[in-house]
């Protein structure tokens, strides 16, 4: 392939992830701009491999590890649960850091390259220091990450004592490094001070992401695919690739914009986030596993649920993360369909960090054939609950807990939550009064005009089904 054709082939590439970016927007467009972005890699992988910058040589390793990659992914893809999906994005985005970090190696040790002056050379030489630094942070914080969204590492943010001081150290010592590395007479001088800063950006990526808290979570996941982006536009800088640079950059920034929100929906400050659990630690710290249970429930049986369903108006289903592990959505539908067919004025709560990752609750919905024009924001629904006669919560927790309003000292305070109590009768389906998954006690269970449907969501709401049909 000519490296006129492979230049045509990227800006084809990149308009089909800025095309694949703008269909996932929308449940309605998603479909297709998962088809814009498989079309867009396969011209991508394609255009690189066939291009002019590999030798004839390097197809045989290039298709060794296309094929050992796509059978692990194929492999990944098949087996993980919908569950499970934000741990295997936390891992995909650490394996994105180590690449940029073996790929800022391998740039270094290469002798091959040759530049014209030492300028060209010393800016090579930043993009490889950068580069690995922003690759090891994401490395060590997505796995941290992965062990957190995965159970493996407790919810509980580690606050180390004078952590932003430690944090402020590292960083005056990488760029003390970088002084060293730029200023080394040959490679085994600049080995040293690039080693010693790859250790401090991996204690730093995983004090970053050991900081933060069980509810702020999902800017984490959100933050560290932009980290991912940037750290492939990174590589993209190391191997003069311009597509690389584009697609980093886009991933990076579309990562950066849905942290933005993802704090603007927990009502966090952005900057306080990333600069790891600073100010938000504080009260979690406190508050985390030390809420005990207070208060009576009064638990309400499967024909008792369907009885108050059958004499509702109106009805509001909160669907949470336990909808998800139940995979309780079709009976969802079921359900929905029957009461509307009734009359009823069925429609959905979503919360905008409902589940684990942004939007898992939209495409269980969908996936279900859940009708979209009843499927609402939270902020669409909220000033609806004083007239809704039934408030469904289906395995969530933490998004319907008052707490967020009514205790300032709570972890998740001033986070908006759904505000299912003000509904005429709310009731909570979950197995037990176990907490969720910011670790905090939820009010909610305890209110008079709440129920508590103990069960797997799934089998309870196939009781209900039944007995609504019957
Ligand atoms: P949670 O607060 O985690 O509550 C889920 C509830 O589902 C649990 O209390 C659990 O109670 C119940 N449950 C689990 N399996 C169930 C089953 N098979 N049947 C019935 N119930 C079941 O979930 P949420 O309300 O969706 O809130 C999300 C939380 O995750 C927030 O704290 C958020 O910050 C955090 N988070 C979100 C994200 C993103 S990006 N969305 C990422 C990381 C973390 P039982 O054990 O008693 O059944």
């Amino acid at each position: 392939m000519t490296s006129s054709l492979a230049a045509v082939s990227y800006i084809a590439a990149t308009i089909l992830f800025i095309l694949s970016l703008g269909g996932l927007a929308n449940p309605e467009t998603a479909r297709r701009g998962n088809l814009f972005g498989m079309i867009g890699m396969a011209i991508a992988v394609l255009a690189t491999v066939l291009g002019p910058r590999v030798t004839a040589a390097g197809i045989p390793w290039i298709v060794g590890a296309l094929a050992v990659g796509g059978f692990v992914g194929l492999f990944a893809a098949k087996k993980v649960q919908m569950t499970q999906m934000p741990e295997l994005v936390a891992l995909m985005h650490s394996l994105v850091g180590l690449a940029a970090c073996l790929v800022g190696f391998a740039s270094y040790v290469d002798t091959s390259t040759v530049f014209s002056t030492e300028a060209e050379k010393a800016i090579h030489e930043v993009e490889i220091y950068v580069g690995i630094f922003i690759g090891a942070v994401t490395f060590s914080g997505s796995l941290i990450a992965f062990g957190k969204l995965s159970g493996k590492i407790g919810g509980k943010p580690l606050l180390l004592p004078g952590r932003h001081l430690l944090n402020l150290v590292g960083l005056l010592l990488v760029i003390w490094f970088g002084r060293q590395f730029l200023h080394a007479p040959d490679i085994q001088a600049g080995i040293v001070p690039l080693l010693v800063m790859t250790v401090i950006a991996l204690l730093f990526g995983a004090h970053l992401v050991m900081a933060i808290g069980g509810a702020d979570m999902p800017v984490v996941v959100s933050m560290l695919n932009s980290y991912s982006g940037w750290a492939a536009a990174a590589t993209g800088f190391m191997l003069g690739n311009d597509l690389l640079i584009v697609i980093g950059a886009l991933v990076g920034s579309s990562g950066a914009i849905l942290s933005y929100i993802m704090c603007k929906a927990m009502n966090r400050n952005f900057f306080s986030v990333i600069a790891g659990g600073f100010g938000g630690g504080a009260p979690a710290a406190k508050g985390i596993g030390t809420a005990a249970p207070a208060g009576e429930v009064t638990p309400i049986s499967a024909v008792e649920t369907a009885e108050t369903l059958r004499e509702a108006k109106s009805v509001v289903i909160v669907p949470g993360y336990g909808m998800a592990v139940a995979q309780a959505q079709h009976v969802v539908y079921e359900i929905t369909k029957l009461l509307r067919d009734r009359g009823v004025n069925v429609r959905f709560g979503i919360h905008p960090v409902a589940g684990r990752m942004p939007g898992p609750m939209n495409v269980l919905l969908a996936e279900a054939k859940v009708p979209y024009d009843i499927v609402l924001e939270m902020d669409e629904i909220n000033d609806d609950f004083p007239n809704t006669d039934v408030a469904m919560v289906i395995g969530a927790n933490d998004i319907v807990n008052p707490a967020a309003q009514e205790d300032p000292t709570s972890p998740i305070a001033g986070m908006p939550v759904l505000e299912v109590w003000k509904a005429k009768t709310s009731i909570v389906m979950k197995r037990s009064m176990a907490s969720g998954y910011a670790g905090v006690d939820n009010p909610l269970f305890y209110k008079d005009n709440n129920r508590m449907l103990f069960g797997d969501a799934k089998k309870m709401l196939e009781e209900v089904f039944a007995a609504l049909r019957g």
